[in-house]
């Protein structure tokens, strides 16, 4: 039987040629929020990996909905404008289908780079007023200012012109990140959300905004065009954000439209109590997509390919998200679809390293051909 890995999934309009998805993963070589050359180059390889889909990094809605200073956004023409001749290139050279998450980072923003440290930069030295669902600071970050009404309001408009340009843009899927601790995150976690308003007070009020944000996008995402959530499934802290939440908050989602949830986890507080091994949020895939009945991404110390393998047999998550790994090795499908007997794409320019056609049979083979 062909592996699971390599067969093809379909959301709404779009199908995947395979499972293996290059998880959103933040580059912070932006400039004002606009893509350059080194996303040419990352996002270009990402597409001749052989992966089905790549998902590009967590793009801000807003210029204040930044992380940092490198982060990618989406939030004006000029944004759009950068991303057009990359897209392009990956479509033209590459394979795999195009994915971009949506994100606001809310009370953790303002930060300098990941390898610097991600140091507060305050307003003075060039960052920016931080939000958040209420005025509860992430433990040694600055107080972050409660969104109120009409800003809730307009954020919701930047999300759905932020979608309006990745379609424009030609984007295949989109991913709202709802996960590690960033706005959505704030709004649903008990920890970092203790409003009284609509937007709080109850469970599902701390719901709300994810979901005001998920239909906010579907409205302006194309019908045909697949929409995911990524959301921490547990906060890994006594009284915070946990799994039966993570499935409470599925299954609204999934009413609404929703196409497949990530199952990520953590980022809210930093006393949280994670024990990192491979397929250590696999369960959560598996607990959404058995109890929500929606296709979940499961992603996380997934490095192997059996192991990603077995994790679809055994039906425990529809797509395998790779993160780190595929850093590491951007050959990482290709060398999976060997070591499972399967094939995956290769550009022309490359197809020579294929283990079958190293030694001269290339050349034999084009010449019988
Ligand atoms: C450099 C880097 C940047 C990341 N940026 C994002 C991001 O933009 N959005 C997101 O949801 N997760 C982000 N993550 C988390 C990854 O998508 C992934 O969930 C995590 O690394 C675990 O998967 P892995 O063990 O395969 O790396 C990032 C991870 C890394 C290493």
């Amino acid at each position: 039987m062909s592996p699971l890995l390599f067969s093809p999934f379909k959301l709404r309009a779009l199908e995947l040629p395979n499972r293996i998805v290059v998880s959103p993963m933040a580059q912070y070589s932006a400039v004002d929020g606009l893509a350059g050359e080194w996303h040419l180059m990352h996002l270009g390889n990402l597409s001749v990996s052989g992966a089905g889909l790549f998902i590009i990094e967590a793009t801000s809605v807003e210029r204040d909905a930044r992380l940092s200073p490198g982060d990618l956004g989406l939030w004006s023409e000029a944004h759009e404008a950068a991303l057009r001749p990359i897209i392009a290139f990956c479509r033209k050279h590459g394979t795999a289908r195009i994915g971009l998450q949506l994100q606001h980072a809310g009370r953790k923003g303002s930060v300098n780079l990941a390898w610097q440290g991600q140091k507060d930069i305050p307003i003075d030295a060039g960052g920016w007023e931080i939000t958040g669902a209420d005025e509860i600071a992430y433990p040694g970050r600055p107080k972050p200012r409660k969104l109120d009404a009409p800003r809730i309001q307009a954020l919701l408009q930047s999300y759905a012109d932020a979608a309006k340009r990745a379609d424009n843009l030609g984007i295949d899927l989109l991913e709202i990140h709802a996960a590690h601790g960033y706005l959505l995150h704030n709004f649903l976690s008990p920890l970092s959300n203790q409003r009284s308003d609509e937007f709080g007070a109850s469970s599902a009020g701390r719901m709300k905004f994810v979901l005001a944000v998920f239909e906010a996008v579907r409205n302006a995402w194309p019908e045909q065009k697949p929409l995911g959530v990524r959301i921490s499934a547990t906060d890994w802290v006594d009284g915070g954000w946990d799994i039966d939440d993570s499935v409470e908050l599925a299954a609204r989602l999934k009413a609404l439209g929703c196409d497949y949830i990530t199952a990520s986890s953590g980022g809210t507080v930093p006393e949280q109590k994670i024990e990192v091994k491979p397929n250590y949020q696999v369960p959560f895939a598996e607990r959404i997509r058995r109890d929500a009945g929606i296709a979940t991404m499961a992603v996380g110390l997934i490095t192997e390919p059996r192991q990603a393998e077995d994790i679809l047999a055994q039906e425990r998550a529809d797509l395998i998200a790779i993160g780190r790994g595929i850093l590491y090795n951007p050959r990482w499908p290709w060398h999976a679809a060997a070591a499972l007997g399967a094939t995956a794409a290769y550009p022309p320019q490359y197809e020579r390293s294929h283990p079958s056609m190293r030694r001269g049979d290339f050349l034999k083979a084009r010449r019988d051909a």
